[in-house]
């Protein structure tokens, strides 16, 4: 069953002059799948991710989740309870301590925030100590693992990775890509990664190229 299916998707930025980042990206996506997209620096691959997970709109071209239209979606609530994101940047909120962050998603989901889930999670990312200090004081790499159990907390279907490692020692990224890779193979779940690390790529079922705007 196909979790995501774009078809020539096109993405332009007006910064005043028009930057046509992606030109005609096709991608389809099996449930279960594990996805690496690699690229160098500036070809899209956040706007890419970001696009995949409705955070961004497109200029053309369509997208499916599930065979429905996205637009058939209410999208809050597919981000919420469908979709994991990873972002590059954290996105993490700041004055906030670890472990609210990582029960975020359930409150804005209005559910009962399953504390144990969280622990575990914390403790898989190696973050348990840190629990109760607020984001701002954690390094780089210790937000990144943050981010990768606040994005694994709805137990989403579809994991968007936007370079889950790029800020973590070898050790670390190896306990990343297990954690991501289990996700994938014991829980059936999808990822779509972004990547450079050749390792993380090698354990995806397929890697794919985004260059001059298109995916080879
Ligand atoms: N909001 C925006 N407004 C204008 N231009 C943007 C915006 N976001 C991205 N761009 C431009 O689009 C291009 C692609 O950016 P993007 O962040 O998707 O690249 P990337 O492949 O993820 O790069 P990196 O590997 O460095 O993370 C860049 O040239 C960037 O300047
Ligand atoms: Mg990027």
């Amino acid at each position: 069953m196909k979790i995501l299916k774009a078809q020539a998707l096109s993405k332009s930025y007006y910064t005043p002059s028009e930057v046509n980042v992606l030109k005609s990206v096709s991608l389809e996506v099996e449930k279960g799948e594990a996805v690496a997209i690699m690229g160098k620096s500036g070809e899209g691959k956040s706007t890419l991710l970001h696009i995949l997970g409705t955070l961004e709109s497109l200029s053309s071209g369509t997208i499916e989740f599930l065979g429905k239209p996205i637009g058939s979606y209410y999208l809050p609530k597919l981000r919420n309870e469908k979709i994991g994101f990873i972002f590059q940047t954290f996105n993490l909120l700041e004055d906030y301590t670890l472990l609210e962050n990582i029960l975020m998603p359930a409150r804005i989901g209005r559910k009962d925030p399953d504390l144990k889930r969280a622990h575990a999670l914390l403790h898989e990312v190696g973050l348990e100590e840190r629990k109760n200090f607020l984001t701002k004081h954690l390094s780089g790499g210790e937000k990144q693992r943050a981010s990768i159990a606040r994005a694994l907390f709805n137990d989403p279907d579809l994991i968007l990775a936007d370079e889950p490692s790029g800020n973590l020692d070898r050790s670390n990224s190896q306990v990343i890509h297990n954690l991501l890779l289990k996700c994938v193979k014991e829980r059936n779940k999808t990822l779509i990664v972004v990547t450079h690390d050749p390792e993380l790529a090698g354990l995806c079922d397929r890697q794919i190229t985004l260059k001059d705007g298109r995916l080879t």
